[in-house]
């Protein structure tokens, strides 16, 4: 049964109304996607120090251990219990290794926008192009979230979450637009991935 069959139009953002995310384990080629537990708040925290995360991701300062905590109960388990977001954690399927997290965060009844980090010594061999490939398949999914649009936002610079992006097949926008970053504003690429069969895909021929 699609999980966002009903109920369409109602504000899921806010979760009224909104049906719990019931998220699958899913099994890639390396990677095992899972949904969060509340004894994941260790890894998250020992991940989220290292400095790309502080420069990248827009994280408290100084970032604190009841900081990894509020993620992982308030947001990645939370969320997907009201409906709007789903986040998963990426482990080594060989191992079980946590190595980071891809979410897919509910803008509206079809779009969600993707956000992802990895621990730094599982970056740079195609880790997250092949997390990203696989959560969106699963978002557009009907058993998953039934999405049309999938959009990526990154701070103008994270030129690898840029690769990630458009390896996975997102279309970045030309021009960057500004977001606001703890108070201040700075400039941000922009990209998305339509649903293959959505009607707003462009057609072919
Ligand atoms: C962005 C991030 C998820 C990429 O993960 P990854 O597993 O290394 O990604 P992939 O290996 O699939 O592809 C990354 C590509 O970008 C390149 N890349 C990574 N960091 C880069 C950098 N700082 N400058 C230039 N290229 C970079 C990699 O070399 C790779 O390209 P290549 O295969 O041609 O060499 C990871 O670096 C990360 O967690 N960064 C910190 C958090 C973050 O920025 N999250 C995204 C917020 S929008």
């Amino acid at each position: 049964m699609p999980l966002f069959g009903q109920n369409r139009g109602m504000d899921r953002v806010t979760g009224h109304g909104a049906t719990p995310i019931d998220l699958p384990v899913i099994v890639t080629e390396r990677l095992r996607l899972r949904s969060f537990h509340p004894d994941d708040v260790d890894w998250v925290y020992e991940l989220s120090l290292d400095p790309e995360m502080l420069r990248w991701v827009s994280l408290p300062v100084p970032y604190e251990r009841n900081h990894a905590q509020f993620f992982v109960e308030n947001i990645a388990i939370a969320r997907a219990h009201n409906g709007t977001a789903a986040n998963f954690v990426i482990e080594n399927a060989a191992t079980g290794q946590p190595l980071g997290r891809i979410g897919l965060h509910r803008k509206t009844d079809t779009a969600a926008e993707v956000g992802y980090w990895l621990a730094a010594h599982a970056r740079g061999s195609g880790v997250m192009t092949e997390a990203v490939r696989t959560a969106c398949r699963w978002g557009f999914s009907q058993e998953g979230m039934g999405l049309r649009r999938i959009l990526w936002h990154a701070l103008v610079g994270n030129v690898g979450s840029r690769k990630v992006t458009e390896r996975a097949g997102f279309t970045i926008h030309s021009k960057s637009e500004i977001m606001f970053r703890r108070g201040q504003p700075s400039e941000k690429w922009s990209g998305v991935l339509i649903a293959p069969q959505s009607p707003d895909a462009p057609r072919l021929g």
